[in-house]
């Protein structure tokens, strides 16, 4: 079985958990270049304002805006590029190096838009949790320090978990320096996450709002990241078997051709959620619809609602439900139709050879398709075979937006 995973943090969607193929391992591994610039963030009370502002998707007053404007708080500062490189032949999911601590130890992390924590395995995991991971400890760094009484605990869409307790430490990535970053050290993991040894843990890039630290919740690194960055981003060029790039605080327009188009992002459930203008399958028309999904990284296939998911296997000869994969497989000698998603007038053809995931087993004559059912949550999952067809802007400015564009090949 191809490894999948979706590292949708799912907090109170535990019926999400059978809507998604379960099995996971794997991933690809980073390798980074960049440059940059890193003023110090000078911190002042009005702009702590203005930040909680942005953090919860409200426009700042006019007045407010305007001193921060003037302040000159906001003239800019740092942007970084970090590129991540296949090891095998399957596109499960991206990391990219992750600098913690004093000296530096460096975690490969999944960069995740689809939950809000940030965590590693650590020196306090379960020995029998650590599969190989390379482990972050605390005592070894000179600028970490302990969050009193924080403890954290998730869950993901494709039923993996872990928790622990929470320390501060300087992250960064790519160049990009945050000096008191919470970082959430493992305890307990989930087989899943044991077995996956080439990822050392997640980097959450999802909406504060869904973090899962308690007693309160702790800021993302974007989001303590972004009065640093040239503009409040992070792009995604995630490429099929191939090395991509995650760019940080500005748009690359080597990366992409004609014009972006930003759709509005709905983050009140924490989620870069937005709304797709319809789709086709192979040469089919466009059926415009509203097809509202978030645009998961941390997730590997692309779950759609069950009409579109039928009328596309109808397309593809020998196909079935099965109930022992928990998803849609089909002969691996069949040919399956290349799907198509609009952003606004923009069209945006998965290739064909995204879309079938591989052999359902090895040596199996039975493949699992990329396109599957997202049957429980009301809303769909464009994750990462979705996303590998674009160049996509994440962008948390006041009012989110994220942005898609053709890429640059
Ligand atoms: C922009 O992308 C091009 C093409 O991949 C790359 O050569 C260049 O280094 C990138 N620029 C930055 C600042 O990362
Ligand atoms: C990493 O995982 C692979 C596959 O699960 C396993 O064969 C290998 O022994 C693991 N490495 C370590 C150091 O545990
Ligand atoms: C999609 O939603 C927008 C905004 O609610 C609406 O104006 C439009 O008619 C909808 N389009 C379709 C095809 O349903």
């Amino acid at each position: 079985m191809a490894p999948l995973a979706s590292f949708l943090a799912v907090a109170g969607l535990a019926s999400l958990v059978a809507a998604v193929p379960s099995p996971k391992v794997g991933i690809t591994v980073g390798t980074t270049v960049h440059q940059v610039r890193n003023p110090d963030y000078v911190s002042n009370g009005p702009l702590a304002l203005y930040k909680t502002y942005l953090k919860y998707g409200v426009n700042p007053p006019e007045n407010l805006r305007k001193y921060v404007e003037r302040s000159g708080f906001l003239t800019k500062r740092s942007e970084a590029t970090v590129k991540s490189t296949p090891t095998n032949n399957v596109d499960d999911a991206y990391t990219i190096p992750v600098s913690i601590g004093t000296p530096p130890q460096v975690m490969q992390l999944n960069l995740d838009t689809g939950s809000a924590d940030l965590w590693v395995f650590s020196t306090e995991t379960e020995s029998d949790d650590v599969g190989g991971q390379k482990l972050y400890n605390p005592s070894s760094s000179s600028t970490s320090k302990k969050m009193a009484g924080y403890t954290w605990t998730i869950s993901y869409g494709d039923g993996s978990s872990a928790d622990g307790d929470i320390y501060t430490d300087k992250v960064t990535i790519g160049g990009i320096t945050v000096s008191k970053q919470a970082v959430e050290l493992a305890q307990d993991v989930s087989s899943s996450f044991t077995l996956q040894n080439t990822s050392d843990g997640i980097l959450g890039m999802g909406f504060d709002s869904i973090n899962m630290a308690s007693p309160s919740t702790v800021q993302t690194f974007f989001g303590n990241a972004q009065s640093k960055l040239n503009s409040p981003l992070f792009t995604a060029d995630l490429k099929f078997h191939a090395v991509g790039s995650y760019g940080f605080g500005f748009i690359n327009s080597s990366l992409h051709t004609g014009s972006i188009v930003y759709e509005d992002v709905d983050n009140s459930n924490g989620w870069w959620s937005w709304t797709s203008s319809g789709y086709a399958i192979g040469s089919g028309s466009f059926v415009s619809t509203n097809v509202t999904g978030i645009a998961d990284t941390g997730t590997t296939l692309l779950l759609l609602p069950v009409d579109i998911v039928e009328a596309y296997y109808n397309k593809v000869s020998g196909s079935s439900y099965s109930n022992t994969y928990d998803g849609f497989t089909f002969p691996c000698s069949s040919t399956v139709p290349p799907f198509t998603f609009g952003v606004g007038k923009l069209r945006f053809k998965i290739p064909a050879n995204y879309l079938n995931y591989g052999a359902v087993e090895t040596g199996s004559s039975t493949c699992f398709g990329g396109i599957q059912l997202n049957l429980a949550v009301g809303t769909s999952i464009f994750g990462d075979v979705a996303l590998k067809s674009a160049f996509v802007v994440f962008n948390g400015a006041s009012k989110p937006t994220i942005g898609w564009a053709n890429k640059k090949l």
